[in-house]
């Protein structure tokens, strides 16, 4: 069985006989007696396994023919054996340089073209094969290279997922990192302010202890010094009381002597008289009789002057009537000054001008303690003698006392601490730095305010404005 085609090419019909006896028994044999009908039968319905070509046809030679053939894609891959009388070496290397696979020299033997032709098929069929092996091959491994291709894709896909994933969790984790660190950075703040806080709370309240402390202390005194007062007062009224009654009996023995005297000039021998003047000169009873009564109003004055002290530690205390009452501030002027006279009068001059004012709401003891810690002040400012001054005037709505002296001044980098609890500028021991602080306080506690201004060497002038209406209604009952 065989179903191969052989084309024979040769324009000589004896060869073709030939070959064709030869060949038939195995082969499909079809002939062309030229070059152009064997390139028409070449791309035929049943093209040729294998092509014979003659080499020297009329028209067109063999090997233009093998030419054409391998020019042609459909023809290209179809063996071609020259079969041709020319038999140089050069005629056999040009056919092959044109692709044929074999050059066969006529005459030739019937089996050895047979054998050639047998052995060309069978190399076709097995390069054929191989083709479609490769082929096979190359489409399976072309796929495999697509999947392959698409696999790299899809990883590369994956990839570039992956990536986005890493690269949005790595925004992530610095955005938190920075929000963590922001919140962190905020808390050790938020804690330093705490500290801090904490720390100027407890310094507060210690000062306030303190202050407390210091107002107990000041207010008990006050109670001593009322307690005092009181005392004081009983005994200095039969004191002044009895003093009295000595002047009017001192007067009457007056009045008894200038009588029995001018009896005994009158009746007595003038010896006697002589005598008596004689004794009197001797006691010196004229210079004691107007001296006694000098003694007297001297001490009397000197009772008066006590209780006028008495009155104003009394008034100054005010054990008996702290709170909320209407007051003359002149009048709590004039109680401070009297307390601290004596100080004031060791290095200054007291200038006092106190106008017409109406009564102000407010606690007359603390207000004293205001004017007299200003006054203090004002003393201890003082380097050489110098001026006080004290003045009241009435502002619509406000009494304003002006408090002003010739001291040594407050420097400006300081003047803003004068109020501060526990600022002094005195030596250990001797200035508390409460006085201005507490007054500051009692001041703003009854709806007032309390200003300073002050040059260095020339003089410093508090003003203290206390509203007439006093503190508003929720102050109105302090502690
Ligand atoms: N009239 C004044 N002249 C000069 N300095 C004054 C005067 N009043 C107050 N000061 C200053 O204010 C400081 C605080 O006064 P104060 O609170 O009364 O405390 P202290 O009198 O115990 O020092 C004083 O130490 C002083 O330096
Ligand atoms: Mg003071």
């Amino acid at each position: 069985m065989n179903t191969k085609t052989i084309l024979v090419v040769d324009d000589e019909p004896l060869s073709v006989r030939i070959l064709c006896h030869h060949l038939r028994k195995e082969y499909t044999v079809i002939v062309a007696s030229d070059g152009s009908q064997a390139l028409q039968l070449a791309v035929g319905d049943t093209p040729p396994d294998l092509i014979l070509l003659d080499v020297l046809m009329p028209g067109m030679d063999g090997y233009e023919v093998c030419a054409r053939l391998k020019a042609e894609p459909q023809t290209a891959s179809i063996p071609v054996i020259f079969i041709t009388g020319l038999s140089e070496g050069a005629d056999e290397q040009r056919g092959l340089d044109l692709g044929a696979v074999d050059f066969v020299v006529k005459p030739f033997s019937a089996a050895r073209v047979r054998t050639r032709v047998r052995n060309h098929l069978e190399l076709k069929s097995h390069r054929d094969h191989l083709e479609a092996l490769v082929k096979e091959r190359t489409a399976e491994l072309l796929h495999k290279q697509h999947l392959l291709e698409n696999l790299n894709c899809e990883l590369e896909q994956q990839h570039l997922e992956l990536e986005k994933h890493r690269d949005h969790l790595e925004a992530l984790v610095k955005a938190r990192t920075g929000e963590l660190l922001l919140k962190q950075q905020q808390l050790e703040e938020l804690n330093g302010e705490l500290e801090e806080r904490v720390t100027v709370e407890v310094r507060k309240n210690r000062e306030k202890d303190t202050l407390l402390v210091y107002q107990e202390k000041l207010a008990s005194i006050g109670q001593l010094a009322a307690g005092v007062a009181h005392e004081i007062n009983n005994p200095m009224s039969f004191v002044t009381s009895n003093l009295r009654t000595l002047l009017s009996y001192s007067a009457i023995e007056q009045q008894y002597r200038s009588a029995l005297e001018e009896a005994a000039t009158a009746h007595c021998p003038a010896e006697v008289c002589a005598g008596l003047t004689r004794i009197k000169g001797d006691l010196d009873l004229p210079f004691i009789m107007d001296d006694t009564a000098a003694l007297i109003t001297e001490s009397l004055d000197g009772a008066e002057r006590v209780r006028k002290i008495v009155l104003n530690l009394k008034d100054f205390a005010r054990i008996d009537g702290d709170g909320i009452v209407p007051t003359d501030l002149n009048d709590c002027v004039q109680s401070a000054v009297s307390i601290v006279r004596n100080e004031i009068n060791s290095v200054a001059e007291l200038e006092l001008s106190l106008a017409d004012i109406p009564s102000v709401l407010c606690n007359p003891q603390q207000i004293n303690q205001v004017i007299a810690n200003i006054l203090v002040n004002a003393v201890n400012a003082m380097t050489t003698c110098g001026k006080i001054g004290v003045s009241s005037e009435y502002l619509t709505d406000y009494v304003q006392l002006t408090f002003s002296d010739t001291g040594r001044g407050i420097p400006a980098d300081i003047i803003g601490r004068i109020f501060d609890p526990f600022f002094t500028t005195r030596d250990v021991g001797k200035g508390t730095g409460l006085g201005l602080s507490i007054s500051y306080d009692i001041v703003k506690k009854h709806g007032g305010e309390i200003t300073v201004s002050s040059e260095v060497g020339v003089g410093t002038v508090f003003v203290v404005r206390l509203p007439v209406s006093g503190p508003v209604e929720t102050e109105k009952t302090p502690e």
